[in-house]
């Protein structure tokens, strides 16, 4: 297939242009960061799944006001799944993710874009055995309960920062230990790449937004509030002045366990380095859950003091 051509800037709903190969999105990319000696442009990256929500959608609305072209990948990554995880059950819908893209990538008060879809075999060329492991980062909380997923992240990521080049990622904070293991990725392997974290976008009763959401059932939709409950009640002791890091777990453990099927994690950890917390929390702190309602796994998390409790009562 012949490069993609940049969309016009009068087009309005037109969806927008689809690469399948490292070629094709390299050469978009170079020609939207123009000639060194102009004024140059900047791509801006939000790597996803697909099976977009609105709020993979305020990522890539951030990343139209942080760049002159932005990328969205769609990419099912393998790696990163566990082999009794829901890879092969994923929801994808190419058409659909195009469709809400299409007035975010393509309307003239928008920056140009495209969307990188490729096949296994172009992310995981045949006979690939290079993979990138973050250290510590990627040790507690989901890297406990989920071995080699951030080991499958960043190396996805890193292909992907590789094939984009130069750009400003915009990544969500509701996978706030993925922020922070591309991070430490990106800086670690010299990318050429600023991270940013985009706040977590929630339905109006509080749920985190997640790809996952659309596996639970109407009475596991309402058990599943109790994360964004456990997370509130921590929120509100900390207001409260509550310190004791055992004592806001266990205000956040509460509602979630009268309702999960079981619990990975309810954690307060150091916001930056994600260490153990021991007696008084001090300096910025994360609160996170992973649990599972029904079948499907669900996470959440806030920074003490800093995020709103989701849920205002
Ligand atoms: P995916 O789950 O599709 O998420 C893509 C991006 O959207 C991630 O940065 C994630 O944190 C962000 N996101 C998801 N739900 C959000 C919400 N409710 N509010 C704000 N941001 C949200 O995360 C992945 O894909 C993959 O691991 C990926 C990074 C693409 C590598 O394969």
């Amino acid at each position: 297939m012949a490069p993609a051509d940049l969309p016009a800037p009068s087009s309005r709903t037109a969806r927008p242009p689809v690469v399948r190969s490292v070629a094709e999105l390299r050469d978009l990319c170079t020609r939207a960061l123009g000639a060194p000696s102009s004024a140059r442009g900047r791509v801006a990256f939000v790597p996803t799944m697909g099976a977009l929500h609105r709020g993979h959608l305020a990522l890539v609305e951030e990343a139209s006001r942080r760049g002159t072209f932005v990328v969205v990948s769609i990419f099912v990554n393998p790696t990163q799944f566990g082999p009794h995880e829901d890879f092969s059950r994923y929801p994808r819908n190419l058409d659909a993710d195009l469709d809400a893209l299409a007035p975010l990538l393509s309307q003239a008060s928008h920056a140009a874009g495209a969307v990188f879809a490729p096949d296994v075999a172009e992310m995981y060329p045949p006979g690939d055995e290079t993979r990138v492991h973050v250290g510590a980062l990627a040790e507690p909380l989901c890297g406990r309960f989920r071995p080699g997923h951030f080991e499958g992240v960043a190396t996805v990521v890193a292909k992907l920062f590789c094939a984009v080049g130069p750009c400003t990622a915009v990544l969500g904070r509701k996978d706030y230990q993925q922020l922070l293991v591309v991070r430490r990725m990106a800086r670690d392997l010299l990318l050429d790449v600023e991270v940013v974290g985009y706040p977590i976008v929630r339905e109006a009763d509080g749920l985190a937004m997640s790809s996952r959401n659309a596996y639970l059932s109407a009475s596991e939709r309402a058990r599943a509030l109790a994360l964004a409950r456990g997370l509130s009640a921590a929120a509100k002791a900390f207001a409260r002045g509550q310190r004791d890091a055992r004592r806001l777990e266990a205000e956040a453990r509460a509602p979630v366990e009268a309702v999960a099927t079981s619990i990975d994690y309810v954690e307060v950890r150091n916001a930056e380095t994600l260490a153990a917390c021991e007696g008084s929390v001090t300096g910025r702190t994360v609160l996170a859950i992973a649990c599972h309602v029904g079948s499907t796994r669900l996470i959440d998390n806030l920074v003490l003091g800093e995020d709103p409790p989701p849920l205002a009562s």
